[in-house]
């Protein structure tokens, strides 16, 4: 195993790893009276058996949707719709620490309170069974609760890119990059704690 971290040209994996992402989603989280979404695309199905679906969601450390996740335990996938285009910018590209994003979207809520945006493809509502920490974002493996597919379109970001606005997409290019070197600082810093001592010590 080499000692020092790898140093892979994105020119040769970059078309690999692109086709790995999820459509897009709204990840949504209640704790009490707070809510909050963000934007994920890292989403994998995590379960073979159908009528007991797992996924695993990857939230990165610096957003606000992370830390109350870890709060509460829970947490809603959204599917987006086609014609759910500016959500892209609502949830993506702002941080719910500095604003009620949800204000003026309309949801309702399932077994774990978390919003149900309406008018999304459709969603899963989740409770975390368990969590590995990745350094700058946590791999969340939560099993499904209840879920319902409304039809329609799903949107991915491959799609929805060219259909965003200039200056929506200059704000994403700024906002990436900024995240790309906080990553870069922290993808090593692994805390290997699983999730039951964390959520033990949040708890005392
Ligand atoms: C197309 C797109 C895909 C994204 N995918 C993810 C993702 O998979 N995981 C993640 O943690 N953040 C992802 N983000 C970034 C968050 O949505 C973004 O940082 C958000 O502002 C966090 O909000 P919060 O601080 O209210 O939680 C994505 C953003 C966009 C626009």
């Amino acid at each position: 195993m080499p000692a020092l971290p790898p140093d892979i040209d994105p020119s040769d994996v970059g078309g690999l790893l692109a086709g790995l992402s999820s459509p897009l989603a709204a990840v949504s989280v209640r704790v009490g009276d707070v809510v909050n979404a963000q934007i994920a695309v890292a989403i994998t199905s995590a379960s073979i058996v159908l009528h007991r679906p797992r996924l695993i969601v990857q939230i990165y450390h610096t957003n606000y949707t992370h830390d109350l996740i870890g709060e509460s335990g829970a947490l809603a996938v959204n599917f987006l719709n086609h014609d759910q285009l500016p959500l892209i910018w609502g949830l993506g590209m702002r941080s719910g620490r500095d604003c009620d994003k949800l204000a003026d979207v309309a949801y309702t809520s399932g077994p774990t309170g978390c919003p149900l945006l309406e008018g999304s493809f459709g969603y899963l509502d989740c409770r975390v069974i368990n969590a590995m920490d990745g350094g700058d974002m946590t791999a969340f493996l939560v099993e499904v609760l209840a879920g319902k597919t409304n039809g329609s379109q799903r949107m991915t970001w491959r799609e929805a890119r060219p259909r965003l606005p200039q200056r929506w997409a200059d704000e994403w290019d700024s906002k990436i990059a900024g995240e790309m070197n906080i990553s870069l600082e922290t993808m090593s810093e692994i805390d290997p704690a699983a999730w039951a001592d964390r959520r033990h010590n949040r708890n005392r």
